[in-house]
């Protein structure tokens, strides 16, 4: 497992007006749904790097990928995973709330990174597991707010990703950094414990599956990177 401090900062690929846009949409957003949301700012350009890094290094590099990202928010890190694609790529990028999936499209036709890769990219606003799983990919990406769910709606999800990701494939999503301490100080007692048993089962699959973890300083607030590979001999949907 390897630990690297980006040298990106945060947001450093964006232009401030841009950025600002983005903050603003997200930042009102997360004071209306901060359990689904997670966070109060979008994630860092550093962060998103991190999270396209099986987008960006492939086994086969004359093989396209079919990539998700579940949770695409205002699109930080679809632009890290756009910014990676290559021709003959296709990414679903999904997003529980519209007012954030409407403007993730309208990013497809303005942004310049993501209008690059609209022809072959995707937006559904749903719940990522209402995607079904008449689906296979070969790389997802997940900035869902795990910290926030229930053990079981961690473990729905998790087993949701590994049912459509091909055996050999990738997953790759984030957590914050000191999270749990910061809980144990200032989270009830029934949250803290909710939080612990999310963190455990996260935990469990990072050992069973972990290919590798990076932190990312460079974030508000840093984050660890975990990338999983679903293992060749576990079937998949198709
Ligand atoms: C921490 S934010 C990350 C947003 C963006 N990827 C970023 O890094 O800035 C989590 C996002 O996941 C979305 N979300 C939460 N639960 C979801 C679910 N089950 N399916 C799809 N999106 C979900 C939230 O609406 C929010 O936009």
């Amino acid at each position: 497992m390897s630990e690297i401090q980006s040298p990106a900062g945060p947001f450093a690929a964006l232009r401030l007006d841009e950025r600002l846009r983005d903050t603003r949409l997200f930042f009102s957003q997360a004071l209306r749904t901060f359990h689904a949301t997670g966070s109060i700012v979008p994630s860092s350009s550093a962060l998103a790097h991190a999270m396209a890094h099986h987008v960006r290094f492939r086994t086969d590099p004359d093989q396209p990928l079919r990539i998700l990202e579940a949770g695409a928010g205002t699109g930080a890190i679809s632009r890290g995973i756009a910014a990676a694609m290559r021709p003959g790529d296709t990414a679903d990028l999904v997003e529980a709330n519209p007012e954030f999936a409407s403007y993730v499209e309208s990013l497809l036709e303005s942004d310049p990174v993501l209008s690059a890769v609209a022809d072959s990219t995707e937006v559904h606003a749903c719940l990522v597991d209402e995607m079904g799983t008449d689906r296979a990919y070969d790389v997802i990406v997940s900035g869902l707010p795990f910290a926030n769910f229930t053990a079981d709606q961690v473990k729905g999800i998790l087993d949701y990703y590994f049912t459509v990701l091909r055996p050999g494939g990738t997953l790759s999503f984030y957590g914050y950094l000191y999270t749990k301490e910061v809980k144990a100080v200032i989270a009830r007692r029934e949250d803290y414990l909710r939080q612990a048993r999310t963190s455990w089962l996260v935990q469990d699959w990072i050992d069973r599956y972990g290919v590798g973890s990076e932190k990312v300083f460079a974030n508000i607030p840093p984050a660890w990177v975990h990338h999983l590979r679903k293992p060749e001999w576990e079937s998949s949907s198709s």
